[in-house]
């Protein structure tokens, strides 16, 4: 790692998946108190993945609670049909699945047309060349380095090889590299040499007894 790499800060993007719902409140005021950046918002159909969590109402009613960046992260099936009402819900960027839609470069551009950034997610036995041409439309790339549904599963260590493509395949185009699973103290150090900019963290923020202490250990 150089001294540019040192200084570069991470974004930490703590997942309320892993919340006690009946306290979301709660939950969302130690995100905010723990120093991260955004929230991570997982949303599920039980189709795309067998887990269901919530929709763009859940996402409207805690709305007010944060002022917090909102990073929805579409698990589902026709995520073209939930543009607008996420919209709506007051996200901030709103992720898809490339392995959940057809016309991949007509639902990103919608996305964008509402305002929120849009994101292209792939699971981990998704090559990046999947998605290469659209990597000059989206705003983040969300490389899932465990399968989608459930928090609390280990790191896969092929994954990182995505983000470091993804990292050198980027020139002068914009787009954040984000790793959404199995991050934790063990996992960080390879996934910042592999040069992400955003950690999603579920598990292991809730499990930390010191969140604020671990935000950091996490960004910098
Ligand atoms: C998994 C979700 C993740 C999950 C990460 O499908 O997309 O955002 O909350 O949880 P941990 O950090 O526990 O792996
Ligand atoms: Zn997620």
């Amino acid at each position: 790692m150089d001294s540019d790499d040192r200084k570069r800060k991470i974004i930490v993007s703590p997942s309320v998946l892993s919340a006690d719902f009946l306290r979301i409140g709660e939950a969302l005021g130690e995100i905010k108190a723990s120093g991260a950046d955004w929230v991570h918002l997982d949303v599920m159909d039980g189709s795309f993945v067998p887990q269901i969590t919530f929709g763009a109402k859940f996402i409207r009613d805690i709305r007010p609670a944060s002022d917090l960046f909102f990073d929805a992260h579409l698990m589902t099936e026709h995520p073209e049909n939930f543009i607008q009402q996420f919209s709506d819900a007051g996200c901030d960027a709103l992720t898809i699945h490339a392995e959940a839609v057809r016309h991949l470069d007509s639902v990103l551009r919608k996305i964008k047309l509402t305002g929120m950034k849009a994101g292209v997610s792939i699971c981990p036995a998704t090559p990046v060349d999947s998605i290469k041409h659209v990597l000059g439309i989206v705003d983040i790339v969300l490389v899932m380095s465990v399968n989608p549904g459930f928090g609390g599963q280990s790191f896969i260590p092929y994954t990182l090889e995505k983000i470091q493509e993804l990292a050198s395949l980027r020139g002068n185009r914009k787009y954040m590299i984000s790793v959404d699973g199995g991050i934790n103290d063990e996992t960080i150090q390879s996934v910042r040499d592999a040069g992400v900019d955003i950690v999603v963290t579920g598990s292991s923020f809730f499990g930390a007894s010191d969140k604020a202490a671990f935000v950091k250990r996490m960004s910098l």
